[in-house]
């Protein structure tokens, strides 16, 4: 298989040579947005969603990448056909990354230039999938470690950024507190906010609960999530969760673009409800594979096999 091309400032270079100088801002600073969008049946899913989060993140952070909205979604498609026989047949990835560029002290090093590295690359979904296989089919650990949320007003989280430190940390512990647990973080008063990668979700009584959306990433599946719910005529609130409120919940799972929903069967260290994937969890889910037209169960599992494979 031909190695895959990446888009890099309007070039196309294979994916081993993809490498950002350690002159550039992103690594000085962790100065960089970025996003991910996966397709269904070989289509991205809510790509415009995702590249209007994207300008939302640059506004913020005061980067004019060059490229207008179109102009990223046309980059896009060209990425995508030009690595269509390097795919695999498989559902992928489309990652967007934009650099702040290198930084002036460097630029007797750096001689291209200071002006923002944009970035796409696409690739199959089969070892991130292959990764939360076990926890999809059975239920994820999720627990609180110590490290909590940014508050938005110190760095918004709305702003989808590189600068993730604090979300490896909370990893980090919630690996020592228990082998494979994923974290859930909390704000300030100790609200549950969002996972490190993910939006939270309970159920309780047939109404679903969900973190307000202030210190947290708007996912984008968050929202497909919430719009599901709503239009199979189920409750949605988004509240403020505590994580005794997950102790006497009947269902938890959460959102996330490369897996869509994962269930959470287990939170600090207690079953949530009868420690098993919920029917509501179940309902969405079809739902979901309703809409995009393959089953993600069956993905899942399919994937997990080719990522053995996969496996150097
Ligand atoms: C911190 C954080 N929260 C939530 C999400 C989920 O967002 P989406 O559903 O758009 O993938 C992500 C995705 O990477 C994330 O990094």
């Amino acid at each position: 298989m031909p190695e895959r091309l990446v888009y890099w400032n309007g070039d196309f270079i294979p994916e081993r040579s993809a490498r950002v100088s350690v002159f550039d801002w992103a690594l000085m600073y962790g100065d960089m947005l970025f996003e991910m969008t996966r397709t269904f049946k070989k289509k991205p899913f809510h790509l415009r969603k995702h590249l209007e989060r994207l300008y939302d993140s640059l506004r913020y952070a005061e980067i004019d990448c060059g490229l207008s909205i179109d102009e990223m979604e046309a980059a896009t498609f060209e990425t995508i056909r030009k690595n269509e026989d390097r795919l695999e047949g498989l559902d992928f990835q489309i990652m967007h990354d934009v650099t702040r560029g290198s930084m002036p002290h460097y630029d007797t090093i750096v001689t291209e230039g200071q002006a923002p590295i944009v970035c796409i690359h696409v690739i199959p979904l089969v070892r991130h999938l292959g990764l939360m296989w076990e926890r999809f089919r059975d239920g994820a650990h999720f627990v609180v470690p110590r490290q909590q949320s940014v508050p938005s007003r110190f760095l918004d989280p709305k702003a989808k950024n590189r600068s993730r430190l604090y979300y490896r940390v909370a990893e980090l512990q919630a690996e020592h507190m228990d082998s494979g647990a994923m974290a859930v973080l909390t704000d300030e008063q100790g609200f549950l906010t969002e996972g490190t990668g993910n939006n939270f979700f309970i159920a309780k009584d047939g109404v679903i609960y969900t973190p307000k959306p202030h210190n947290i990433l708007r996912g984008v599946s968050r929202y497909v999530c919430i719009e599901i719910a709503r239009r199979l005529k189920v409750e949605v609130r988004e509240a403020d969760i505590e994580p005794y409120d997950v102790r006497q919940a009947d269902e938890a799972w959460f959102t996330s673009t490369p897996y869509s929903m994962v269930p959470i069967t287990r939170f600090d260290f207690y079953p949530v409800g009868d420690g098993k994937r919920g029917p509501l969890f179940q309902r969405l889910l079809d739902a979901w594979s309703e809409e995009v037209g393959i089953s993600i169960d069956a993905q899942f599992k399919e994937y997990s096999e080719l990522a053995k494979l996969w496996t150097p």
